[in-house]
């Protein structure tokens, strides 16, 4: 190979802000994660910008990762992450690879899985995961997820390049969209009857941005559990442990990523308890797609359409806050069904695919 055409893998620092000279780099590699991505997706719906990204790299104690990036020519043409949970019972890491597509079928993407898998094995994690994101699923053999529920085609890269290196497939998660505005009127009618199933027992309660002091134990509850009551089929996945130090530091990334979150919970009347909630994060440029983020309701409280009320009503707010919003993207288990019900019920239809790999060593 000339030198022209050599690849060179590299760890990217991660800059203090994008005010400073070295956040060239990281901005380069976001255009690159974007190009990809809405390629992989058809749509660039899933696209951040780098101010909205860099945060998610700056909190080590609660989000470890390694950023590596690729080059060609001094020009970045791919990267890959590394990331684990920081909790002492974490078995697995999760790597991360892309490639731009017109620098696939040469070696690039091995150079960086390798670099990956070898700092993987090192920090005594033993098993390794993989997610990828596809459009539909097109003409190749289908690889079924063993839930039982999606499947992917053996005919995209990802897949072929996982299955390469020895992964199964675990899990399948659709991918789907709500084109807004959301009919008004039917989102009313939708909240009415799910206040009127829930009774009078939950009244809903809103914020946007940081947690509200009050709130701050009942979130540090509800984000432990969901960690582990989303369905993760056959994925390492272990509790998140929450406190209200790591809470401060999650709600401290929305400042710097200039995003607003939206917040709706269902306080049980009785208890002055938070039963469940619901979080919708808003990019700082309103054209762009609104993203849902959790959506949980307690085992103890599940069955009376908290989960439909929460998700309407916050639909209903982001409508107040942000007309301009043109859709709400989410990813669901595919076997997830009430949380499918749900979002089926107010328009979201699906827009692609994530699939979840693992290697057992
Ligand atoms: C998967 C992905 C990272 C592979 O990147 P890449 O740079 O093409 O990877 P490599 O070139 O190292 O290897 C990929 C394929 O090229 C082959 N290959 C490697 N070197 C080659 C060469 N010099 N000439 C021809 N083929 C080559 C590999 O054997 C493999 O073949 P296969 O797909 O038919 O099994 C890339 O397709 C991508 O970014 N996809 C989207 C993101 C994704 O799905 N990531 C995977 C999970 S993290």
């Amino acid at each position: 190979m000339s030198t022209d055409t050599a690849v060179t893998v590299d760890e990217l620092a991660i800059p203090a802000s994008m005010d400073v000279p070295e956040a060239a780099d990281f901005a380069e590699m976001v255009d690159v994660r974007n190009a990809i991505e809405t390629q992989l997706m058809g749509t660039d719906a899933l696209n951040y910008s780098a101010r909205e990204l860099l945060p998610v790299y700056q909190v080590p104690e609660d989000d470890p990762m390694r950023l590596f990036v690729a080059r060609v020519g001094g020009r970045i043409v791919g990267r890959a992450i590394l990331s684990w949970q920081p909790e002492e019972d974490a078995i697995a890491s999760w790597l991360e690879v892309e490639v731009l597509p017109e620098f696939r079928r040469r070696g690039v993407g091995t150079a960086l899985f390798d670099r990956l898998t070898e700092l993987a094995l090192a920090s005594g994690r033993p098993t390794l995961q993989a997610e990828t994101i596809h459009t539909r699923p097109s003409t190749g053999r289908r690889i079924d997820s063993p839930t039982g529920y999606g499947w992917l085609s053996d005919d995209d890269p990802g897949v072929r390049f996982l299955l390469g290196h020895g992964y199964q497939l675990e899990q399948v998660a659709r991918i789907s969209a709500l084109p807004l505005p959301a009919d008004a009127a039917r989102l009313a009618e939708q909240r009415a009857a799910a206040q009127a199933a829930a009774g009078d027992d939950y009244r809903v309660v809103a914020w946007a941005g940081p947690t509200p002091a009050d709130r701050v134990d009942d979130l540090v509850t509800l984000k432990t559990r969901m960690s582990t009551d989303a369905p993760s089929a056959g994925m390492d996945f272990t509790e998140e442990k929450w406190d209200a130090g790591r809470l401060a530091r999650w709600d401290g990334q929305l400042a710097g990523s200039g995003r607003e979150r939206l917040t709706v919970a269902a306080e049980h009347v009785p208890t002055g308890r938070l039963a469940g909630y619901n979080e919708l994060s808003l990019p700082a440029d309103r054209g762009r797609p609104v993203s849902q983020e959790d959506t949980l309701v307690l085992t103890e409280h599940r069955g009376r359409r908290l989960g439909m009320l929460l998700k309407v009503a916050n639909l209903q707010r982001l409508a107040e806050v942000s007309p301009s919003s043109p859709m709400v993207t989410t990813f669901n288990a595919e076997e997830n069904r009430h949380m499918l019900d749900v979002n089926e019920a107010v328009g979201f239809a699906p827009i692609g695919y994530e699939g979840c790999w693992k290697l057992t060593r």
